[in-house]
């Protein structure tokens, strides 16, 4: 008997909503089907605003919870209709929400995703689990990290050191040492995509550089580099978590600001060689014995990217998921519907040396089906 859950995920990128559908049966985990839902420039321009802040920013969130919490029914309510599957066939939804904003580590403490899990629930007749971030930042812990205890799940092998690199709009990593008596460790690692989706979108009117290609007609600037990476995030220590909210337009544009007469593309090269080298710098320090480097995400696309990882990285192999376990793009969405599994099996879902809290715990909050007598 198949024990299938969904998985919605929406990321910093806020490229679309990623479904996918995932078999738990026996205790493995596999991709059935999967599909997404391209955000339209409206909901995206939506997003971006509240995150950044604006004028009634209250009834603007409203607003649009509901309104992502429609597009997430029908994102979940197409992949139904494309596998033909039945509410009734579904365990349930783990649904990530899109977030708004994220402060592990200041006096707020908290995260907040939208995408009303009652209008989920109620429009497609599927339990659904959501918010997933902030059980375990009551416990002490950033509530990020959540991926790695899925990546463990799934990756984790007994001669292999792995590290896991999920290529989103923030980048971050999981490190999974063969010897099973080694603790797990993961954290955010700064940008991946999401000044080179930002500056593509600014400059070339494309929602993000295709492959790399541009990246990769430019010439990275030194010194530009240089100040990227003096940023005291890359040099944290773990366990650390970040957002689109700190790597922020503004953020950039401030960057930028002492370098008014760079070529677009040289800007472009030296955003995408800041992302290389922060995450190899970080994969050097915390897995030196590492010999596999797996990478998911949207950004395993960007094949510039990668080259210039593996070169960075070069006593490791660095390669996509694809030939491991599943498709890139879809690690993500699996590791939510992974999580409602969790959370409705009363299983911990986070990993407290990873996130910082004082204790595994259950994540996400529950909102069932329907009664039993519907
Ligand atoms: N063909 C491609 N070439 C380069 N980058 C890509 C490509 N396809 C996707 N991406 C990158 O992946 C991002 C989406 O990745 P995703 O894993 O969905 O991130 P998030 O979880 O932040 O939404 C896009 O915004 C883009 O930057
Ligand atoms: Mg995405």
């Amino acid at each position: 008997m198949p024990d299938y859950y969904i998985g919605l995920m929406s990321g910093t990128s806020m490229d679309a909503i990623d479904a996918a559908l995932i078999d738990c049966n026996d205790n493995q985990i596999k991709l059935v089907a999967h599909t997404s839902l391209t955000l339209s420039d409206d909901l995206r321009q939506q997003i971006n605003t509240l995150c950044q802040g604006c004028d009634n920013e209250l009834q603007k969130m409203q607003q649009l919870d509901i309104e992502l919490g429609k597009q997430f029914a029908n994102c979940a309510n197409q992949l139904l209709k494309n596998t033909q599957l039945t509410p009734a066939d579904i365990t349930a939804i783990g649904s990530h929400g899109q977030t708004l904003r994220h402060y592990p580590d200041d006096t707020i403490h908290n995260s907040l995703q939208i995408a009303d899990p009652n209008t989920i629930a109620e429009r497609t007749g599927i339990t659904t689990v959501a918010d997933f971030r902030r059980r375990d930042m009551a416990a002490g812990g950033q509530g990020a990290p959540l991926t790695p205890a899925f990546h463990e799940q799934l990756f984790r092998h007994p001669q292999k050191n792995r590290v896991i690199l999920n290529l989103g709009g923030i980048a971050n990593v999981t490190i999974l040492p063969a010897d099973s008596n080694q603790p797990v460790i993961g954290f955010d690692t700064g940008p991946a995509n999401t000044l080179m989706d930002y500056w593509s979108q600014r400059q070339q009117n494309t929602l993000y550089d295709d492959k790399g290609r541009w990246a990769a007609s430019g010439h990275v600037d030194a010194a530009f580099l240089q100040q990227l990476l003096s940023d005291d995030f890359f040099e944290q220590p773990a366990p650390k978590s970040t957002g689109t909210d700190y790597f922020s337009p503004s953020w950039f544009s401030q960057q930028l600001d002492n370098f008014p007469f760079l070529a677009s593309e040289d800007v472009q090269a030296t955003l995408c060689e800041c992302s290389a080298q922060s995450i190899a710098n970080a994969i050097k320090k915390a897995a030196p014995n590492c010999t596999e480097v797996l990478v998911c995400g949207g950004g395993a696309r960007n094949d510039f990217l990668l080259s210039r990882l593996q070169a960075l990285l070069s006593n490791m192999t660095v390669t996509s998921t694809d030939n491991e376990a599943a498709p890139a793009e879809w690690i993500e969405a699996m590791a939510f519907a992974w999580l409602a599994k969790q959370c409705l099996n009363h299983q911990p879902g986070n990993i407290s040396s990873v996130t910082g809290a004082t204790h595994p715990v259950i994540l996400g909050g529950i909102y069932p089906a329907g009664c039993q007598s519907d």
